[in-house]
């Protein structure tokens, strides 16, 4: 099942079977910053990216219409999409696309996540966050393990607590006073559901698009692979954490530099990862050629033209 494939998402989309998978996230191009919409500079990548905005904002719209309508196919009745946008178009995505394809009553959240990346203005508010939209496919059930404590959870248990089991089976943590001998006791359904803000997440790259490769503030970050809209690992491990369960099927059509399909593979689900750039799939392969070791599940690098 995991696979890399090489190709516009929209054909590749098209020939996988419906209701085949659990969870969709994707990073489609913003409609934002022209100078970084073209990162590796790709044949596929500059005739998408000539074809979107030829036609402006309706032409964007229309173009990512019918791929999340794919999207929206594949999905099985219990799946979830994760679409992550920015201001640039997010009112137009929710309106346009998300509730008309999966209906307003299957959203589920849009998730602010905030970061303080480098560039200031003296214009207007700093626009420091984006907005990732989530909708399940059906209103009645979908997966979410919001309960993992510390991921789903505000609350993150500190090295000096034991995690026990009560008489009815259910989980706690607890702690020794060690002045008073008290013993103070949380339980696990106690811990509160994280927010829709995400504050916690730093982003890798910390700069404005047009000085991104003279002048890294974030060069320390281990998995940064220099792609400039690389997302955190931290980021995706959430949502996928909270939104499938191990084994399950994660989608990423706009794949860019591999994250999403580093960390399915990370956390023991299948995946498959699509783009049209042939530098993103080299670099997301490289990446879990990296992490893989020989107990991992192997996969394949597809071409699909
Ligand atoms: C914003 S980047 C994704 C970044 C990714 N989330 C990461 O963490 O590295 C968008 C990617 O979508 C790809 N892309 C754009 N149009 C596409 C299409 N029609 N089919 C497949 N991939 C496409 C681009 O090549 C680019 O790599």
């Amino acid at each position: 099942m995991n696979k890399l494939i090489l190709g516009d998402n929209l054909e590749i989309l098209k020939s996988l079977a419906a209701e085949s998978v659990d969870l969709i996230y994707l990073d489609p191009p913003f409609f934002s910053n022209r100078n970084y919409e073209v990162i590796w500079g790709d044949t596929g990548e500059i005739r998408s990216f000539q074809d979107r905005w030829s036609g402006g904002i309706e032409h964007y719209i229309a173009w990512l219409k019918e791929r999340v309508e794919e999207m929206y196919r594949i999905l099985k009745s219990t799946g979830s999409i994760f679409l992550h946008c920015d201001w640039h178009a997010n009112a137009y995505i929710r309106v346009f696309i998300l509730d008309k394809i999966f209906g307003e009553q299957n959203f589920r959240n849009e998730i602010i996540w905030v970061y303080d990346t480098a560039g200031r203005t003296k214009k207007n508010f700093n626009r420091k966050h984006d907005n990732i939209f989530w909708y399940s496919k059906n209103g009645k059930k979908w997966t979410f393990n919001g309960n993992i404590e510390g991921v789903g959870t505000e609350r993150k248990a500190s090295n000096h607590m034991r995690l026990g089991t009560d008489k009815n089976g259910k989980k706690f943590y607890e702690k020794t006073d060690k002045n008073t001998g008290k013993i103070y006791r949380w339980y696990l359904d106690n811990f509160k559901i994280r927010n829709d803000c995400w504050e916690d997440i730093t982003a890798i790259n910390s700069e404005p698009a047009d000085i991104i490769f003279l002048n890294s503030l974030n060069r320390e970050a281990k998995e940064r692979i220099g792609y400039p809209t690389q997302k955190p690992e931290k980021l995706i491990e959430r949502i996928i954490l909270c939104a499938s369960n191990e084994g399950d099927i994660v989608l990423d059509p706009f794949l860019g530099g591999g994250t999403t399909t580093a960390v399915a593979d990370k956390l023991k689900r299948s995946w498959i990862g699509i783009d049209q750039s042939v530098q993103a799939i080299k670099v997301s392969e490289l990446r879990l050629q990296k992490q893989q070791d020989l107990f991992s599940t192997p996969f394949t690098v597809q071409l699909h033209w």
